[in-house]
């Protein structure tokens, strides 16, 4: 028998039995605070094309999820994070709003969104929706009105329209260009055939940018924030919060940013006229002041591409949103020199204005973390793998996952989980490139395969159609081999299996309060070990080419079996209690 099995079970016992007391209403501001799920949750991203299909049509629904959700809560998750669902012609999977204050057709109804809500509630979970205030659809009723209406009409000041440069209008009106590549801009044209003014969009052609300086466009968003807070939603996320205003005037983005030698892509996306401004604070403020009208539980999380960190934490100032998103953790590769100083970075600048610091390792923009931890330190993170790439190393790829999300979720504060990182999917990683659906992959001349290999249908039952994703073979995106061996039932209560394991840290870390907790360096254990002490719980990651003596103490759980030898093996995290260090 492993330590891991002769020591978890037994302490988890004593642990949960004692839990249900020290849950009791918190009678001091220090205990509220401590209670805040908006400061200690685990949240679990929902994507709802690829979660679970509930009318075989191949892409993931609304009754679909509300079907699953006793899995989440059996997970042990505290909230729901769900991906838009409002109606989209689906350009950017639903990124793309034509409706604010609907359920697209393909998701299901109102009252689908209803009774997910009441069934999530009834769990004890928590929904965040997806808020997209940067841009919406170039179907929204009012994009459409836009391009009828004529040059410096009302209609035209929600969106950003310019003339062109040149002798003809025949240049866009800056440099700046599509996150998803190509230009920002798109020309339009007259009733009569002739080009007319263009228009900003800082992703695709199909997603216009709000003018967030015109203040029929905040009321209408407040409006739409109203609309869900009304029908019971407990927050949102906030999509690319940091770009809603552009520097006056449009300048050009300074070449020296886009392409010096220093500055990689991901700084591109950060640097420049049109990201994190100082006026889009004035927003976050007065949606704030809304949030604060209703129960005093709703949240807003900014998804918010800033650096520095203390950048970042202007968004989460007392009075702006309760958490953002720690992007520079999920980009740290697997070290413990750089993990340790983000870690130490994120702390301070969250510590700085009151605000809780969150973890994520995983999303529906990035390559999974076991397709992306293989992968040494330095170097471009690659913007989906393609089957021409050099191929992930999955089993070292999961180990390293493994012990990386063990040493997440001891951390203090909040942490965002991705749908099926629970067991331990890999990206899609040899997808047919004629099934891409990302537009990142046109608009870069076919050359960064883009974000289809994180979001391809879950796998619930190895022995059932699409795997259980859907009752039909119907998968939208087509599942890879691994699948079938990683579904959840084949997981489920095995020992060892990566959902085991997230299953038992959830637990661990609500027994233990890790989220309301603190964190301490241990020092002395060498360059390549990440230890440090959360509460009664000490956790320890050997990130180096050897094995280490583990603290002594007693092990809660760990993400590899431990060998009888005392010794923490390479690429594994440890929780122990009562540890020497
Ligand atoms: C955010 C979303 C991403 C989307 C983009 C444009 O980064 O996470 O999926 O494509 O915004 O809305």
């Amino acid at each position: 028998m492993s330590i891991e099995e002769t020591t978890t079970s037994e302490i988890f016992d004593q642990l949960t039995a004692g839990f249900a007391s020290s849950t009791a209403a918190a009678s001091t501001p220090a205990e509220a605070a401590a209670d805040d799920w908006r400061r200690t949750a685990v949240v679990y991203q929902v994507y709802p094309r690829s979660f679970a299909d509930s009318n075989g049509d191949g892409v993931g629904d609304l009754p679909g999820i509300t079907g699953r959700l006793d899995a989440l809560a059996e997970l042990g998750v505290d909230a729901v994070w769900l991906s838009p669902f409002y109606t989209s012609p689906q350009a950017d999977a639903g990124y793309d709003v034509a409706d604010y204050r609907d359920v697209d057709p393909i998701f299901g109804t109102l009252a689908d969104f209803d009774a997910l809500l009441a069934k999530a509630h009834s769990l004890g979970l928590k929904v965040i929706v997806d808020l997209v205030p940067n841009h919406s659809s170039d179907e929204h009723v009012w994009f459409r009105a836009a391009l009828a209406a004529a040059p410096g009409s009302p209609e035209r000041a929600r969106y950003i329209f310019r003339d062109g440069r040149g002798e003809n209008g025949e240049l866009p009106p800056n440099n700046w260009e599509s996150c998803f590549r190509g230009p920002a801009w798109t020309r339009t044209t007259n009733a009569d055939g002739t080009p007319g003014q263009w228009y900003l969009h800082l992703f695709d052609t199909k997603q216009p940018d709000w003018d967030w300086e015109n203040p029929e466009v905040r009321a209408e968003f407040l409006s739409v924030l109203k609309f869900w807070l009304d029908r019971g939603a407990d927050g949102f996320r906030v999509d690319v919060a940091h770009s809603l205003i552009k520097a006056p005037g449009l300048p050009d983005l300074d070449p020296r940013v886009d392409d010096g030698p220093e500055v990689d892509t991901e700084g591109a996306f950060m640097t420049g006229p049109m990201w994190d401004q100082d006026r889009v604070h004035e927003v976050y403020q007065s949606w704030r002041a809304l949030l604060d009208s209703y129960t005093p539980d709703r949240i807003l999380v900014a998804e918010a591409w800033v650096q520095p960190l203390s950048r970042l934490a202007n968004y989460v100032r007392p009075d702006e949103m309760h958490q953002a998103f720690n992007f520079d953790y999920l980009e740290t590769g697997w070290g413990a020199a750089e993990l340790r100083r983000t870690i130490d970075a994120s702390m301070a600048a969250n510590q700085l204005v009151g605000a809780p610091t969150t973890w994520v390792l995983s999303n529906h923009d990035v390559v999974r973390h076991v397709s992306r931890l293989w992968l040494g330190t330095d170097g471009p993170r690659p913007n989906g793998i393609r089957a021409g790439d050099t191929q992930p190393d999955y089993e070292l790829g999961l180990r390293r996952a493994k012990a990386s999300s063990l040493l997440m979720l001891g951390l203090p504060g909040s942490a965002y989980l991705y749908q099926g990182e629970e067991l331990g999917l890999p990206d899609h990683t040899s997808l047919d490139d004629d099934l891409r659906q990302d537009p990142t992959w046109w608009r870069s001349q076919y050359t960064e395969a883009g974000r289809d290999g994180c979001r391809v249908p879950l796998p619930w039952e190895a022995g059932a159609p699409g795997l259980g994703f859907a009752p039909s073979e119907q998968t939208g995106l087509p599942q890879p081999d691994s699948s079938a061996d990683l579904a959840r039932d084949q997981q489920a209560g095995v020992d060892g299996s990566t959902l085991d394991m997230y299953q038992s840290a959830l637990a661990l870390r609500r027994a233990f309060k890790l989220g309301a907790g603190s964190l301490e360096w241990t020092a002395g254990r060498g360059a390549d070990i990440i230890g440090y002490v959360n509460g009664e719980v000490t956790v320890v990651s050997n990130m180096g080419d050897q094995p280490v003596p583990l603290p002594s103490g007693e092990v809660l759980m760990a993400s590899a079996d431990l060998p009888a030898d005392g010794t923490l093996p390479v690429d594994v995290t440890a929780w122990l209690v009562s540890a020497d260090i």
